[in-house]
């Protein structure tokens, strides 16, 4: 530790007799001085974060994919004029992958009829290019019709033709159409319709498969993302973590998160049973990801499947090298060069530029779906073979363990990652506890991702399931904040920070805490309180932690500082007030070293205005409970920046006036502007990867 002198000391008692007195050197720091804690979230596909969520695929049970646990169903769907539907297993198939399919059939008398798809509860129906598909096997002499209209009147909001291609009956023939509403739905209760003239069906039935539509997407990317949705979590965000989580994992060691099925043309993918109550289409897979970290211009965390799965099926050593081997090929398809045996396969299916592929982590917490068996396992010889295979291949990549240093499977089963391995923890905490673990990784030789983090049970809960809270609420998100200052002041050994879960769909979840909550209606789309303070603090990038004293130690007040290189050495410190005791605001002077008086700064403050503790942003309010407010204040004649934060509130001070404002919910806008230099540029940034 550097010795600071207090060069302040009499400015400041003339400020405040009370202010706590913060000094930021400007040299010294860590072990290394260097490292940047970058911020992300996990994605997985939890309770329709992922098909219903952001991927904007609009149809719901699209290729009727069903699996073991998941039988297959016309769930999603209403017959449309007495038309019959039925799954039928047909001797041709669409696919091999998609071997179910579903009949209509026309009642007695014939007419107009077809079927509706409700969506993921509904669908947002705009004045906008829908994209639409589906396959027929059935002669059809005549035209289809594709609507979009109200489920709750008779209102059709746009339709369109689509001449049949069906001319002999056969084989499945794919029909594409173009849908542009001639006005916007008043909400959300909206179906897509097709429908057909059963006169020009000699059969009376046709059989339809994969039926899918798309609004406009993200960037415009094929089967992308959907773009209120991703709005959220670009611009901040500068890495993320994927495909899980426990869906990696699955359910079985029949059903895991198998990249091979998840690739290739949409009616190749079987689908895959989900580990969060629900059968998934595969249709956000692995190539998807990609794209999503490439749109997003940021890194990513790959996770392959270890030979562990939910139910505690563990793979035995002579069997492991299948898993091995598939999680090589993995990181072939991802970065090897256009001609290799899976880089080839990248470029077939239009990405011939490698991806940058840094982080792969081995397995999903390998210390508790299996027990004792599944972390012995683990640290035996699983996580072994595997580093010891990828990094003879890949020297370059750097291997992340499924554990942390505060991980065990049971008392006396203590397995700390070792270097050069990177351990990843996971803390799902009250708000105190996030408070408490300020200081964690403080004396951690061993560098750590937080790879899944939020405050989740209320202070003095009783337990795991009883007191998940509804949503992030507003002292928790405080307590998230002081855990994050703790991790970024040891950013050395901190690479990056990691929000989970992500995404949530309000008509259908468990899991409630969750950084933004959706729908079908877009009106639904919220931020949480928690993610105000993650965009707070991503936004004001560091990377270098440099040394901070004060005499009035921690807590209330937490804090930490840094300085950017990026931004021509910004300096910048974080601060948050937990559960301060005296009423008035608390009073703070941050003196950085060097830092001239007449020196201005950004103050970007969050707070709940009425203080309430269990304030949250709910969706069905659209009440905003967190406060903003961003000003620029002047060092004075010392050079000392003087200020003060109510209870429970988070702040940046930072020297670099051009990142006012950070915060911006409007999405796109915030993209590229000022104080957003640091992220989201290609490439990486310096300060992800410090060694120890
Ligand atoms: C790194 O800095 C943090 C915050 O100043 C401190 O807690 C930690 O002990 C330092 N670690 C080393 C190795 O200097
Ligand atoms: C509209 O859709 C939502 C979401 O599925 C549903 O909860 C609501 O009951 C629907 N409204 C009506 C009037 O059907
Ligand atoms: C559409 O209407 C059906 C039948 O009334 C109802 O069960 C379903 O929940 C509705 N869906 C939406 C999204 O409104
Ligand atoms: C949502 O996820 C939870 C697990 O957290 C699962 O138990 C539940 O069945 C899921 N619900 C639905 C409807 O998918
Ligand atoms: C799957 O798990 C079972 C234990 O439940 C194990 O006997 C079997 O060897 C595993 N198979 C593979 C391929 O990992
Ligand atoms: C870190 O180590 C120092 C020196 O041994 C000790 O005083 C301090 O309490 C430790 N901090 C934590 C959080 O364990
Ligand atoms: C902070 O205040 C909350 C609400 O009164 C309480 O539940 C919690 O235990 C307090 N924590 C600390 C560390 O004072
Ligand atoms: C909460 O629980 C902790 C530990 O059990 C205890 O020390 C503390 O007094 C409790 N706080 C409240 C407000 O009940
Ligand atoms: C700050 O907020 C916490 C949580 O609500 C509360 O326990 C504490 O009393 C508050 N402090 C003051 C000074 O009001």
């Amino acid at each position: 530790m550097v010795a600071i002198k207090y060069a302040f000391a009499a400015a400041a008692c003339v400020a405040s007799t009370a202010a706590i007195e913060v000094s930021v050197s400007s040299s010294g720091g860590n072990a290394t001085g260097y490292g940047q804690t970058r911020y992300g979230f996990l994605h997985e596909d939890i309770n329709n974060s992922g098909d219903g969520g952001i991927y904007a695929e609009l149809v719901r049970n699209r290729a009727f994919q069903y699996s073991r646990k998941y039988p297959v169903s016309t769930d999603g769907y209403y017959s449309i004029n007495g038309a019959k539907l039925s799954i039928q297993m047909l001797d041709e198939p669409l696919s091999e992958a998609l071997p179910a399919s579903m009949r209509v059939k026309a009642p007695k008398g014939g007419g107009v009829v077809g079927f509706e798809n409700e969506g993921y509860w509904g669908m947002d129906v705009k004045q906008q290019p829908y994209s639409g598909t589906f396959w027929v096997k059935g002669e059809y002499h005549g035209h289809f019709t594709a609507s979009l209209q109200s489920n709750l009147t008779d209102a059709v909001f746009g339709s369109t033709k689509v001449k049949s291609k069906c001319k002999t009956g056969d084989e499945w023939v794919e029909h594409t159409y173009e849908l542009v509403p001639t006005k916007d739905a008043p909400n959300s209760n909206n179906t897509l319709a097709i429908t057909f003239d059963a006169a020009g069906a000699p059969s009376g039935h046709l059989d339809f498969n994969f039926i899918s539509l798309f609004p406009p997407t993200f960037k415009d990317r094929k089967n992308g993302l959907r773009v209120d949705v991703a709005e959220t979590l670009y611009g901040w965000s500068s890495v993320i973590r994927f495909p899980g989580g426990n869906m990696l994992e699955g359910n079985t060691n029949r059903s895991y998160w198998n990249w091979k099925d998840s690739i290739g043309p949409l009616i190749e993918r079987p689908g895959f049973a989900g580990v969060w109550g629900y059968q998934q289409t595969h249709g956000l897979g692995l190539l998807e990801y990609l794209e999503w970290a490439e749109d997003f211009e940021v890194e990513f965390v790959l996770a392959v499947y270890a030979g562990l799965s939910l139910n505690g099926d563990i793979t035995p050593e002579d069997k492991l090298q299948r898993f091995i081997d598939e999680a090589l090929e993995e990181i072939e398809f991802v970065r090897g060069p256009a001609d290799s045996t899976w880089g080839s396969r990248r470029a077939e299916l239009g990405h011939p530029e490698p991806f940058t592929l840094e982080y792969v982590e081995v397995g999903n917490e390998d210390w508790l779906a299996g027990g004792d068996k599944g972390w012995n396992a683990y640290f035996r010889y699983r996580f072994p073979l595997f580093q010891q295979a990828i990094n003879e291949v890949y020297p370059d990549i750097e291997i992340l363990y499924s554990g942390s240093a505060y991980d065990t499977s049971s008392p006396g089963n203590y397995h700390p990652p070792q270097n050069p391995a990177i351990g990843d923890y996971h803390p799902y905490r009250e708000p105190d506890d996030l408070v408490d673990e300020f200081d964690l990784f403080d004396n951690q030789t061993v560098r750590h991702i937080v790879g899944e983090v939020a405050a989740t049970f209320v202070n003095n809960g009783t337990g795991f399931d009883g007191d998940l809270h509804p949503f992030p609420w507003w002292i928790g998100t405080v307590g998230e904040a002081v855990s994050m200052i703790g991790y970024e002041r040891n950013a050395d050994r901190v690479l990056g920070t990691f929000y989970a879960p992500v995404l949530r769909n309000m008509n259908r979840w468990q899991w409630s805490i969750t950084l933004v909550q959706f729908a079908a209606d877009p009106a639904l789309t919220t931020r949480s309180t928690s993610w105000y303070v993650w965009d707070l603090f991503a936004l004001h990038p560091i990377t270098h932690v440099l040394p901070v004293e004060s005499p009035a130690g921690y807590g209330p007040l937490y804090y930490g500082a840094g300085t950017d290189e990026e931004r021509d050495g910004a300096m910048v410190w974080k601060g948050a007030v937990y559960n301060s005791t005296n009423k008035a605001d608390v009073p703070i002077s941050v003196a950085f070293d060097g830092v001239k008086a007449g020196t201005k700064a950004v103050l970007d403050m969050r707070t709940q205005a009425e203080g309430n503790p269990w304030a949250y942003n709910d969706p069905f309010t659209g009440v905003n409970v967190v406060s903003t407010t961003t000003e620029v204040i002047t060092a004075n004649a010392d050079g000392v920046f003087e200020f003060s934060m109510p209870n429970l509130s988070v702040a940046v001070l930072d020297t670099d006036v051009s990142s006012a404002g950070s915060s911006s919910p409007s999405g796109g806008k915030k993209h590229g502007g000022p104080g957003h230099k640091g992220h989201g540029r290609p490439g990486k940034p310096p300060g992800f990867r410090p060694k120890l």
